[in-house]
């Protein structure tokens, strides 16, 4: 998906993330701005929802220390922080200086992916728009899946391939932090701990970006609150227009679970837990009845296959060959494969891969017996997952 999709639609809850009248960053000293995050329980918004306050914290202690605004979204099917950065750039880049401030950095770097000129531009225009006495640079990386990933982006950003290393960027004084996480500090850093806290949940507080397609009247990128039960967060989306076979929950490190399952569940880690899923970076996908979850997912395997950056043994070899065995429906293979590849590897590409295919199989199950008589209930339908076209490391 290149294109940013023409997605700020308000809901009852104004959305505060995607609108540019914040006003200007008060000024306060780093001890009161980490303070202030720390209380404000805020979580990363790139997938892992690692404290922010815990990282920053780390940082600052190692010194000389540089800020990555990580907007690269390699995954085809998230579109939130390419919609965050098109509709308000500021307060990304008001949440880098933030963060800048306490870590005690001197230079910002905005990492986006190549193919969306539109927001390449638009930060550029913002950046150009404002003076932050930082060094603030914007760069483009490519749109691979694991471009994102932060040893990865680090490693593209020093001048290599966006592949994954060994290095962890926090121990030598970079902070990777992604830009919806950002945003939120600059607006922590304006309205306190105790205005964030006022929405989400007590454990999982704040409102997040979710990008929702499939079988929802209206796709796109919405700001909601934690909490929020899906069903009613659907309805943003101006509700279904299918019945729902089963949601994907966390995008393609994610999860499929049974829409019965899954849609009176409120929207935190905590909720999706015992159903095996969690949030990561907030793609929900509905697949209606009518397409096949396992050609679906098919699809996505081969892709995962080949988004593997090529240098660890079980996601290059394993990775291909559990694309090849979901195909053939060879379940033994499935089971064999996935402890030789899960939580193998530099990065955890195959960990996450293991998982979505894992859940396919369970969820679909209904499906096996039709396509192994060679019949596939979704054969007409229309692809619902999107996949990525990059072919580039540099
Ligand atoms: C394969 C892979 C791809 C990733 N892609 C992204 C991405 O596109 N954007 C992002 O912000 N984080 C991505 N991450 C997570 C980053 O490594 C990192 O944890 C994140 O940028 C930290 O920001 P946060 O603490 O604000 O969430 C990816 C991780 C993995 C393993
Ligand atoms: S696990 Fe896969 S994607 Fe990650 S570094 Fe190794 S080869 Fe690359």
């Amino acid at each position: 998906m290149s294109a940013v999709p023409a997605v700020e639609r308000w809901g009852a809850t104004p959305s505060r993330l995607l609108r540019a009248d914040h006003g200007p960053l008060p000024r306060l000293g780093r001890a009161a701005l980490l303070a202030e995050i720390e209380a404000s329980g805020l979580t990363g918004r790139g997938g892992a929802a690692f404290p922010t306050a815990v990282k920053l914290a780390a940082v600052a202690r190692v010194g000389n220390a540089v800020v990555v605004a990580n907007g690269t979204e390699g995954e085809p099917a998230s579109w939130k922080d390419k919609v965050l950065l098109d509709s308000n750039p500021h307060l990304a880049i008001d949440g880098a200086v933030v963060a800048a401030r306490i870590v005690g950095a001197r230079r910002v770097t905005f990492a986006v992916g190549r193919a969306n000129r539109a927001v390449l531009k638009r930060l550029q225009r913002a950046l150009a728009e404002r003076s932050d006495g930082l060094d603030v640079v914007v760069e483009t990386v490519p749109d691979r899946f694991v471009a994102g990933e932060e040893s990865a982006l680090l490693n593209r950003l020093n001048g290599g391939l966006a592949k994954p290393t060994m290095r962890k960027p926090y121990e030598h004084g970079v902070l990777v932090q992604n830009v919806e996480t950002l945003a939120n500090l600059g607006l922590i850093a304006r309205y306190g701990a105790g205005w964030f806290r006022q929405r989400g949940t007590a454990y999982e507080p704040g409102t997040v970006l979710v990008t929702v397609h499939g079988a929802v009247r209206n796709p796109g990128v919405l700001e909601v609150d934690l909490g929020m039960p899906i069903r009613e967060m659907l309805q943003r989306f101006g509700g279904l227009t299918a019945f729902p076979h089963a949601v994907l929950v966390g995008g393609y490190f994610g999860t499929w679970v049974r829409a019965h399952d899954v849609l009176d569940l409120p929207l935190t880690n905590t909720a999706l837990a015992p159903v095996g899923a969690s949030l990561g970076a907030r793609t929900l996908v509905v697949l209606p009845q009518g397409a096949c979850g396992l050609a679906e997912s098919a699809r996505v395997a081969r892709y995962l296959a080949a988004e593997s950056a090529g240098q660890c043994g079980p996601c290059v070899f394993g990775l291909p060959a559990m694309a090849d065995a979901l195909e053939m429906l060879d379940l033994d293979r499935l089971r064999r494969l996935a402890p030789q590849v899960s939580g193998r590897g530099a990065c955890a590409h195959p960990t996450g891969a293991t998982r979505f295919v894992a859940s396919a199989v369970d969820v679909f199950s209904d499906e096996i017996e039709r396509h192994r008589a060679g019949r596939c209930s979704g054969a007409a339908h229309p692809p619902v997952l999107p996949l990525g076209a990059s072919r580039e490391w540099r």
